[in-house]
């Protein structure tokens, strides 16, 4: 496990994108997995930049994303697939049909996580996976307790998210109690992984990820056992950090 302190948000996003640039670029049809969440937007800025001002070509990769809220059409402002089309897709030369995310509305959701593990396999599995961190440490919507071996599935929310993600609805009733979600067997089963955290909020979630034991109650800290890992994170997450790095 690599942990790389960067000094502020910008930066970290930077050096983030850095890893899926250097990926696109050894293997054009890349297969990405990808996140949501207020940390993830200073990476894709500079992914488009990349794209812009660079080149970077996306026309062959395909993307898949970590979750999606139950219950929200894929036009609903708060849904995953709204952020990012806006956020990411628009603004690169990516065929819209390779950007896989979980339908929020299908009939059988069930159904849909197992057709979207299915595709993940036929695509050659992700080459590389963004994740963001939750305060109380889940990763997608894999909240403690999940197993390390979970698939995509229907997963409830905690109380503690729920208001968490509440900042982005209007009240806390809006926000859906239940998500489709990849599962941690899915998400470790990805060759590399780059996990990046800001803020002071995440400084405890990201210290007991890194430097604490590996339990089920932190679904942050299993992915001290896959082999690829980078943690990019800025001064203020790293803040309760025991060990230099
Ligand atoms: C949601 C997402 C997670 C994300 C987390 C943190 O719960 N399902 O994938 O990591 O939010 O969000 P933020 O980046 O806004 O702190």
């Amino acid at each position: 496990m690599k942990v790389i302190i960067k000094e502020d948000y910008a930066a970290m996003g930077k050096e983030a994108a850095k890893y899926f640039a250097e990926v696109i670029r050894n293997k054009p049809n890349a297969v990405l997995g990808l996140a949501t969440g207020s940390t993830p937007i200073s990476t894709y800025k500079e992914l488009i930049r990349l794209h812009e001002e660079e080149g970077l070509d996306f026309s062959q990769v395909t993307t898949f994303n970590l979750d999606e809220y139950l219950g929200l059409t894929g036009d609903h402002k708060q849904s995953y697939r709204y952020f990012m089309d806006t956020n990411l897709f628009n603004r690169l030369n990516i065929k819209k049909e390779n950007t896989n995310v979980l339908s929020g509305v299908a009939d059988n959701p069930e159904a849909e996580c197992r057709e979207f593990e299915e595709k993940i396999k036929a695509a050659g599995g992700i080459d590389i996976q963004l994740l963001g961190i939750g305060g109380n440490g889940h990763i997608a919507f894999n909240e403690p307790g999940s197993s390390e071996n979970s698939r995509t599935r229907v997963v409830d929310l905690t109380k503690e998210t729920i208001e968490d993600n509440s900042r982005f609805f209007e009240k806390v009733e809006d926000v859906p109690t239940q998500a489709l979600s990849m599962g941690m067997g899915t998400i470790l089963e990805a060759k590399k992984i780059v996990i990046i955290a800001n803020k002071e909020s995440k400084a405890k979630g990201v210290a007991v990820s890194i430097e604490g034991p590996v339990i089920t109650d932190v679904p942050a800290s299993i992915l001290q056992k896959h082999s690829d890992v980078i943690w990019v994170i800025d001064k203020s997450a790293a803040s309760l950090l025991k060990n230099s790095y």
